[in-house]
């Protein structure tokens, strides 16, 4: 059962700062989950949004500003916004990272930021799994490198994630934990695929996941898994 802190330990601190994703760590979570958007010189963001406006004490979109620009910009008086690199380097392969691609043309700089840390930092295929909403995405993840673990996101349908997932040869379906009954998430395992719902939070619904068996939670309270 792998516990997955979402987006660092959401519940703790401020969402997807390095302060959030050490609190993760801390709580000896099995890996983190977080979301990537592009800055306007092509630098790889670590944020939920399109816009700095709800987690930051600046107003805009992301990709407009550069990563200089995004710098200045601060979460909760203290914490900066990270680039993808610096949680890298924070998680030093101490845990997984299921990274959520967002933003428009993240997959292929990805791809490049996993090849490097790879070839030179001794990181390997099982450190990463990449996620997203848009399938598109990871589609072209998958034709650039299908070495690297793929995770569908779904909060549709768990059949036409299943289809997809065969399709591009996923290891792992994402689904909104409320799609889930212990009928589908034993089929989905039937057919080679770990089930890493979100986001799973109260305890009740912690344990009715569990009660499926399900491979991980991704949860704001990695802790409580
Ligand atoms: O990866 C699961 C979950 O993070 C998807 O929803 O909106 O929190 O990115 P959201
Ligand atoms: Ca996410």
């Amino acid at each position: 059962m792998l516990k997955i802190g979402h987006r660092g330990a959401k519940a703790y601190d401020p969402e997807n700062t390095l302060q959030a994703f050490q609190k993760a760590l801390d709580l000896n979570s099995d890996g983190i989950e977080l979301d990537v958007h592009l800055s306007a010189d092509g630098h790889i963001i670590v944020i939920h949004d399109e816009t700095i406006d709800r987690t930051t004490n600046g107003k805009g979109l992301v990709n407009t500003f550069t990563l200089a620009e995004l710098k200045s910009f601060l979460i909760d008086g203290e914490n900066q916004i990270p680039t993808l690199n610096e949680v890298f380097d924070l998680v030093d392969k101490k845990c997984l990272i299921n990274i959520e691609l967002k933003g428009s043309g993240t997959a292929s700089k990805v791809v490049v930021l996993i090849e490097e840390y790879i070839a030179t930092k001794n990181w390997n295929y099982n450190h990463f799994i990449i996620s997203s909403f848009d399938w598109n995405m990871l589609e072209e993840t998958s034709k650039l490198n299908s070495n690297i673990p793929i995770g569908v996101l779904t909060e549709e349908s768990i059949d036409t994630a299943l289809a997809f997932a065969e399709n591009i040869k996923a290891k792992a379906i994402h689904p909104d934990f409320q799609l889930l009954n212990a009928d589908n998430v034993s089929e989905m395992q039937k057919k080679g695929f770990l089930v890493l719902p979100w986001t799973v939070n109260s305890e009740e619904d912690i344990q009715k996941v569990k009660s499926y068996q399900v491979n991980g939670i991704i949860s704001d309270n990695p802790d409580k898994i």
